[in-house]
């Protein structure tokens, strides 16, 4: 497998300038992203035969782990078990002493994603050469809708996404509700291979949607089989909490926090998960970021109810202390919604996602370059919230939770990607190292170490909030849709990833109408039944 001689920034730096104002483009670019395949390029020197058979590794899948080797071609798994004897056109990786797990699959992003006045600076191009770096083989993006109309958002992020370089799955955020809207997301559903909406208690007089509107979008979805998510932020107390803050002249990036306590977190998922259970539909929050919402989850599960919470590795590996550093550039780096709390809400997070009560974990990558934050230089409701991730989660989520003995390699594997892809209804062909399962995975060397900063990442933002995390396990190889697309230098192909369709009904959706119907009988019976015995 050969990689790309050394003289291809030139094409390279054509080839961004098509989707991005060079204005932005840090000059360190070149060097971040090399080898890019395709275009007026040798696809000899792409493509691998598409025969892979990778040696002697630990295959670790969410329900069981084996030392075995595992064979690829033409894109998917074609065997996995001990021995696999092949022919010379194979390409061989040996992986004695290493891990070969799935993909990282990441449930949350934003790429090229217009916000706050601006647009992030990873598009579906370089936020998934990072992904791809850092071991995630496959995320799901957010279709942003173009002024409430779904079918032109969804059309909008297809074209956003035709140059990438990894397979990618669509939620479709929902900002405004009507009739039409609920029409269209059975549109959604049928046609285009949607099973999530993502909705807003937060962001008021933008996208934010009231209780009224949010229980008919809950019933809606129930009925299309999709999942539920929320943005769990009491919006109206934020826009106060904003107020008082510029009332008191705190107008820097500790406002941010300060205005959106957990508390604010906590109320809203709780009326959401009581919302849920009141019309009987599962439950997805996003990025939960605090105590307070966690612990409205666990209760909420205690109680038997289908619930996932998402937390992001942001909310797990970092405090609320940068958002306090006087130096404007460095706080704004930090602002994201919900906010990165105060240390000690990090480590119950851990705790809580290492137990199982938060079930898998996701990044909210949304990126925005120094310049960028600096729209908000003179107010903090004007800095573009969001940070980075995509890239490190992999390895982050790891040294935490795996080199520190916290959960088990099959946990990690759970966690990153299985649980992902059962909950969107895309299990086993992604999530498993299965025969037949989709060629993306990844070796992890767990002797190796990783050191993380922007000088060497390669999104293309000018920053990284984790800047100077060292830890161990590291991605050797990254494997993606049966083609060696990292093994420490990048050699990805514009428009090699594929679009995903998830279809309805997953897991979460199965014994709610008997649940229904013995509600709906008790109704009739002569004693007196209450909706939590249903
Ligand atoms: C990593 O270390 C372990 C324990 O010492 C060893 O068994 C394993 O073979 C090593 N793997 C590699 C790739 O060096
Ligand atoms: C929404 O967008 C689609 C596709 O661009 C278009 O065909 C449709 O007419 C739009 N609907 C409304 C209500 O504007
Ligand atoms: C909070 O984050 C800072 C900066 O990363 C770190 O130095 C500090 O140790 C953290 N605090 C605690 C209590 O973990
Ligand atoms: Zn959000
Ligand atoms: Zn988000």
């Amino acid at each position: 497998m050969a990689s790309f001689p050394p003289s291809t920034p030139l094409h390279l730096f054509l080839f961004f300038s098509i989707s991005i104002s060079i204005s932005i483009l840090p000059i360190s670019e070149s060097q971040q992203l090399q080898g890019v395949c395709g275009l007026e390029w040798d696809p000899a020197l792409c493509s691998t035969s598409g025969k892979i058979l990778i040696k002697g590794g630990t295959v670790v899948n969410a329900h069981h782990k084996e030392v075995a080797d595992v064979y690829i071609q033409d894109g998917v798994i074609a065997s996995v078990r001990p021995n696999i004897i092949v022919s010379d056109d194979v390409t061989i990786l040996d992986a004695t002493g290493k891990y070969v797990m799935p993909g990282g699959i990441d449930p949350h992003t934003h790429l090229a994603m217009e916000f706050m006045g601006t647009e992030t600076i990873d598009d579906f191009f370089s936020g998934q050469a990072a992904a791809l770096a850092g071991g995630t083989t496959m995320h799901i993006d957010f279709v942003i809708p173009v002024n409430g109309n779904l079918s032109a958002g969804f059309d909008l992020y297809m074209n956003k996404a035709k140059n990438s370089v990894m397979d990618y799955g669509f939620h479709m955020a929902v900002t405004k509700w009507d009739e039409t809207v609920s029409e269209d997301m059975q549109i959604m559903v049928n046609e285009k291979g949607i099973n999530s909406f993502k909705f807003f208690m937060a962001y008021k007089g933008s996208f934010m949607i009231n209780d009224e509107l949010l229980l008919q979008a809950l019933e809606r979805c129930k009925k299309l089989g999709a999942l539920p998510m929320v943005h769990a932020e009491n919006g109206d107390a934020v826009a106060e909490g904003q107020r008082k803050m510029i009332e008191l002249g705190i107008t820097g990036p500790k406002g941010h926090p300060l205005s959106r306590p957990p508390l604010l977190e906590g109320e809203a998922t709780a009326r959401a998960i009581r919302l849920a259970r009141f019309v009987n539909t599962p439950l997805y929050v996003v990025h939960v970021m605090s105590i307070d919402a966690t612990e409205e989850i666990a209760k909420a599960k205690m109680s038997g109810q289908k619930v996932i919470g998402e937390p992001v590795v942001s909310g797990l590996v970092l405090n609320d202390s940068w958002l306090w550093n006087p130096e404007f550039a460095t706080a704004a780096q930090y602002v994201m919604s919900p906010p990165i709390r105060k240390s000690g809400h990090d480590k119950s997070l851990q705790a809580a996602l290492s137990s199982g009560i938060l079930q898998l974990v996701g990044t909210d990558h949304c990126t925005f370059t120094k310049t960028q934050k600096a729209l908000g230089i003179d107010d903090f409701r004007k800095i573009p919230n969001g940070v980075n991730g995509i890239e490190e989660r992999m390895h982050l989520v790891w040294d935490l939770l795996v080199e520190s003995g916290r959960i088990s390699v099959m946990d990690y594997v759970r966690i990153t990607s299985t649980e992902c892809a059962r909950i969107f209804n895309i299990y086993p062909r992604k999530g498993a190292i299965m025969e037949g399962s989709d060629a993306d995975l990844i070796i992890l060397n767990p002797n190796a170490s990783f050191k993380i900063s922007a000088a060497s990442h390669h999104s293309r933002c000018d920053t990284n909030v984790y800047e100077g995390m060292t830890g161990m396990g590291k991605v050797e190889v990254t494997i993606s849709g049966g083609r060696i697309v990292w093994d420490g230098e990048l050699k990805v192909k514009p428009g090699s990833g594929k679009y995903i369709k998830m279809p309805p009904f997953g897991y979460l959706f199965e014994g709610i109408e008997k649940a229904d119907l013995a509600l709906l009988s008790s109704l009739h019976s002569p004693s007196r039944i209450g909706r939590s015995a249903a």
